[in-house]
């Protein structure tokens, strides 16, 4: 009988042969039954025998589990191929709001035919401020809060040095945006010591101060998706005569300043070896938080920079 068991390969019969050993009528339920009739000695055989037989049972039924388990695993090899979709509860990240608006406002400049170029976050004196027609002692150095290197380098305060190393690179003429970070010692809801900026640059032979407003009005109108009322005043900037800043009227009566831009100034053309008898041409720089807070509602541009991905889930795309 123990022989039986031990040799039995599958549940379905151990089952089976349990219940007809100690089912209803069993051959062991019946002798049982019998007990009383017995001798304490064969009682006590009839007890053992009871005894070796659960005992098989239960050996056999946690081996035949095991097996089961066993042929399970070799049949189900991990399938390395398996879409995520597939398995539950699977935490997807989301898009910064920086990276969509990044990827919005380089798809239109680059219908519009600017070329994305990008350049260094330590800048020196020169294409920082020098070349951009902001000498040393300029009152214009103030107002940038510079963070400053032991080296003599610093974090460049504007994108607009990249007007600088694209043109002393591939010269003239050039039409060019440049997204990028930007540094500057502040911090409240709307400044953050890092942030970005994008920078476009278009110099050719025959550019006016019209085709700048026209792709301003163009670039927002398609960014925001619809029109608004623009207004120009006139601005000061060192490397940009005349100087512009472009608004838009946000809500009725309510004008938003979105930015500084100008006709590039001969001094800046000199000093990257252009004549600016012959070339001319226009210069915009603009915030890409301030876009990017502007376009989705987001008010507070600390947020940005925490890396909290609650607040991601809630704001990413
Ligand atoms: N660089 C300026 C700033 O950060 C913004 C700016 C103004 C850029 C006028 C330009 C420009 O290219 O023409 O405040």
């Amino acid at each position: 009988m123990i022989e039986q068991i031990r040799n039995i390969k599958s549940t379905e019969e151990l089952t089976a042969l349990h219940s007809s050993i100690f089912g209803k009528n069993g051959s062991m339920t019946v002798r049982l039954k019998d007990m009383k009739n017995l001798d304490n000695d064969a009682r006590v055989l009839l007890n053992a025998e009871v005894a070796d037989l659960r005992e098989a049972f239960k050996v056999r039924q946690t081996q035949l589990e095991e097996l089961s388990v066993l042929s399970g695993l070799k049949a189900h090899k991990l399938d390395a191929t398996a879409k995520f979709d597939t398995a539950r509860n699977f935490d997807t990240g989301k898009l910064h709001p920086l990276s969509q608006a990044l990827a919005e406002i380089s798809a239109i400049l680059a219908d519009m035919g600017y070329e994305m170029r990008t350049g260094p976050e330590i800048e020196n004196d020169w294409h920082n401020f020098t070349a951009l027609n902001v000498p040393p002692h300029h009152p214009a150095r103030d107002m940038h809060d510079t963070f400053f290197m032991e080296s003599g380098n610093l974090l460049r305060t504007h994108t607009s040095p990249v007007q600088i190393r694209s043109m002393e690179k591939d010269g003239v003429p050039i039409k060019i945006f440049v997204p990028g970070a930007t540094y500057r010692r502040d911090m409240d809801a709307t400044h953050s010591p890092m942030f970005h900026q994008f920078e476009g640059l278009n110099i050719d032979k025959n550019i006016t101060l019209a085709d700048l407003i026209g792709d301003i009005k163009e670039f927002v109108t398609r960014f925001f998706g619809r029109e608004f009322n623009m207004r120009i005043r006139p601005s000061y900037f060192p490397f940009t005569e005349p100087s512009i800043e472009p608004d838009i009227e946000w809500q009725p009566g309510k004008w938003l300043e979105i930015g500084g831009a100008g006709m590039v100034h001969p001094n800046v053309l000199r000093n990257v070896g252009v004549d600016p008898n012959e070339y001319q041409g226009f210069a915009f720089g603009f915030g890409l938080d301030r876009m990017a807070m502007l376009k989705y509602g987001l008010n507070d541009l600390r947020e940005f920079f925490k890396g909290d991905v609650r607040w991601l889930k809630q704001n990413g795309f």
